[in-house]
């Protein structure tokens, strides 16, 4: 199932006493073309990000600062990813169900995507998502 193509993937640490430094690079760390970026941040308590599945998109997603959990569900088994380290990231494939909750205050979550903005790309309804997902190969 798509669940097994999921990856916490963990980052290289520049230790330093000056402040630590970490970083990915395109295809390399995160595996696929980078094509954009964005970040969800302001998250008032107790509110949800996401609630969808992208047909082809992939995501690779930090919590640069704070912590938040990233449920994702491929319409048979669900995992909580609890992400609050700013060197450990979560790949997302294709065609999962993902949504974002239990932000902490002042987090700010990093993602970057394998395609541009597009709205045809989401999958909006989980019933969608569960048809789709039982005819995907
Ligand atoms: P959306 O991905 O739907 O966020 P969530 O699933 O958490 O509700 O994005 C919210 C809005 O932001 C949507 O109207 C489109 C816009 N948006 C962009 O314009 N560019 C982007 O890269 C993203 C991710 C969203």
């Amino acid at each position: 199932m798509n669940l097994d193509k999921v990856k916490i993937i963990e980052l290289p640490r520049v230790l330093d006493e000056r402040g630590n430094l970490s970083f990915f690079e395109n295809e390399k760390h995160v595996p696929f073309t980078i094509k954009r970026t964005y970040w969800i941040y302001d998250v008032p308590g107790g509110e949800a990000r996401g609630g969808h599945a992208y047909h082809s998109l992939q995501e690779f997603i930090v919590a640069l600062s704070g912590s938040f959990d990233v449920i994702l569900n491929d319409g048979h088994t669900e995992k909580r990813f609890a992400l609050n380290r700013s060197y450990v990231g979560l790949y997302v494939p294709r065609m999962i169900w993902r949504q974002m909750e239990n932000f902490s205050t002042n987090s700010l979550a990093l993602i970057v995507a394998s395609d541009l903005y597009k709205q045809e790309e989401y999958i909006p309804d989980f019933e969608q998502y569960k048809t789709l997902q039982q005819h995907d190969h």
